[in-house]
């Protein structure tokens, strides 16, 4: 890393925490994946949720830049036991005031919270899904019971 990086970007460059994947096909993972249009590089953000709605495991792959590299190593340790809210609500300008990035730099710290608010939406989405599918399934169950009788509308309150 070139001269006249702040000692928080290089900590986080040198040894990146929280490198590697979660299995995207969990239920209780979101998986954000994002491109950085001024360069190319790519950060892919991954989190896992329990069921008080915290994120308990965070995982990252970056092909970029070393600042890229250490804003998204920043971005799994900081969202670590925070609420999707809280989560969803981190700047990258805070990303770039702890790291000491430079101006020229401050697109790849854009990154890591584009990267944590797809994350989030990935995993909301895929609940919606989810309680979608248990409701028709629910649905499935209730006109099995009514033997005979068609149900050709939803259940109410569904
Ligand atoms: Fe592309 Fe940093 S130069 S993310």
């Amino acid at each position: 890393l070139a001269r006249g990086y702040h000692e928080n970007v290089i900590s986080h460059y040198e040894s990146p925490r929280n490198v590697g994947s979660l299995p995207k096909h969990d239920a209780d993972v979101g998986t954000g994946l994002v491109g950085a249009p001024a360069c190319g590089d790519v950060m892919k953000l991954q989190i896992r949720v329990d069921e008080s709605g915290i994120i308990s495991d965070v995982k990252f792959k970056t092909f970029g830049c070393g600042s890229a590299i250490a804003s998204s190593s920043y971005m799994t340790e900081r969202v670590k036991g925070l609420t999707l809210e809280e989560a969803g609500k981190i700047k990258n300008t805070e990303i770039a005031k702890e790291l000491c990035l430079p101006p020229v730099k401050l697109h790849c710290s854009m990154l890591a919270e584009d990267a944590i608010r797809s994350a989030i939406r990935d995993y909301r989405l895929k609940r919606s899904k989810l309680t979608e599918g248990q409701k028709s399934g629910f649905i499935d169950v209730t006109q099995s019971v009514i033997s005979g009788e068609t149900v050709a509308t939803a259940h109410p309150g569904m």
